[in-house]
């Protein structure tokens, strides 16, 4: 039996992860997995795992108020620690770039228990954006004995670093396999209610931000482009944001967006109910890195509120454009796709070239497959 211990702290992890125990739970016969969350997200977290109709076995229930790094990275490493020293397990599955990923890596380097790295290898190369998720990411990959690489460029990444080549395995990433089963569900009456009632026939463009390195005067600026934005196509536009539960991000939102009638604040939708109002949305604002992915298979495109990003086989296939958080860049770059029917093609491609809905299964089989005899434990 192969012993799997799958950990999970935020969002962006659950949704990226919830396919892999899905699959993982398929091969009973030969797996057993175990799921630990530290909850570094509380209700976002849970509210994913809802969705999957997946329970956890370990529930490190870490959340505070607007917590820091060392908090949440001491006491992540010290409750997954506690986990592995319970049971033997012969690997710990951890997921991007987070202050969850990075301690779970950590423990399992500790206790001496193999670690895969789930979408292994995008890189900024600048230490500050995203900040702290670079280095999270190159510190895992430090640590991991496996790297699943979602695309061919993040491989490449790895391999200039000197990673071994047979650790290596490009497998696409497992969002694009969530967004098929979140697709497939029915909308929610909750999510249908905003769909229905406000402002139809209007274009629809979904806004989300939460950023650390845009925190404070980039998030204000954001904000006020959205503002004019919202004055300037009153008639055609609508603007959904469901805002980000981070009081960093709820201050600035609620402050420079509120009362204005084709701007709809809410509250976090779920992931199934977020893939539903993606769908019927026009555009996409955002310094999200997961929903840069599932875009493409949407065919909406996806204008990136951040300096750079790791996710440049959408820039390159012209499925998004960095915009940045410069206030009339984004009034200007906006305004060209909401006026013009051929700009507003250009970013309609036909695939997406972050994944093909195939990444869990890639995974789980490598995992079955490795050469087990071969791994020298010291
Ligand atoms: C973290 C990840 C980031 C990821 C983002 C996804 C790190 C270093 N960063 O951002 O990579 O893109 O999550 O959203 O791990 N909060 C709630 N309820 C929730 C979730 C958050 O109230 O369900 C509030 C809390 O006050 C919490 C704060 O948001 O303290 C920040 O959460 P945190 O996970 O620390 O956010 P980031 O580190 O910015
Ligand atoms: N998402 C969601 N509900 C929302 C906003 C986003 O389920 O109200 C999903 C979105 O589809 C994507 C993921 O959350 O898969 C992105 O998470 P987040 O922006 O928190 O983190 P990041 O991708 O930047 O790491």
């Amino acid at each position: 039996m192969l012993n799997i211990l799958v950990v999970i702290g935020t969002r962006p992890e659950a949704i990226k992860l919830s396919p892999i125990v899905l699959e993982l739970q398929k091969h009973s016969d030969k797996i057993y997995v175990e799921i630990c969350i530290t909850a570094q997200h509380r209700s976002l977290l849970d509210d994913v795992l809802i969705n999957f109709n997946i329970t956890s076995d370990h529930d490190l229930d870490l959340m505070s108020d607007n917590q820091t790094l060392e908090e949440i990275s001491s006491k992540s490493l010290t409750g997954i620690s506690s986990i592995l020293k319970q049971r033997s397990f012969d690997w710990i599955l951890v997921q991007g770039d987070t202050s969850t990923a990075l301690s779970a890596a950590l423990s399992g380097f500790y206790n001496r228990v193999k670690v895969g790295h789930i979408e292994a290898g995008l890189r900024t190369y600048n230490k500050w954006e995203p900040y702290p998720e670079e280095i999270n990411r190159q510190l895992i990959s430090k640590i991991a004995d496996l790297h699943f690489a979602p695309t061919l460029s993040a491989k490449n990444n790895l391999s200039a670093e000197g990673v071994e080549e047979e650790t290596i395995i490009v497998t696409g990433n497992t969002v694009v396999d969530s967004l098929a089963i979140a697709s497939d569900s029915q909308p929610s009456k909750h999510i249908q209610n905003i769909l229905d009632t406000n402002h139809p026939n209007k274009k629809i463009i979904a806004i989300t931000a939460h950023r650390r390195e845009n925190f404070g005067k980039p998030l204000t600026m954001i904000c006020e482009a959205i503002k004019k934005l919202a004055n300037k196509y009153h008639n055609e536009c609508h603007f959904i944001y469901p805002v980000h539960p981070n009081p960093n991000v709820q201050g600035t939102a609620y402050n420079v967006l509120n009362n204005i009638s084709n701007i709809s604040l809410i509250e976090p939708l779920d992931y199934f109910d977020f893939i539903h109002l993606l769908k019927q949305s026009f555009l996409i604002i955002t310094d999200s890195g997961g929903i840069q992915e599932e875009a493409p298979s949407l065919q909406i495109p996806v204008f990136i509120l951040r300096n750079n990003t790791e996710r440049t086989e959408g820039i390159q296939n012209k499925v998004g454009l960095i915009l940045g958080t410069d206030k009339e860049n984004i009034i200007t770059e906006v305004s060209k796709v909401i006026d013009s029917e051929s700009e507003y093609h250009q970013y309609i491609q036909a695939s997406n070239p972050y994944g093909d809905g195939q990444a869990s299964t890639r995974i789980v089989n490598k995992l079955l497959s490795y050469p087990y005899s071969e791994f020298v434990e010291s």
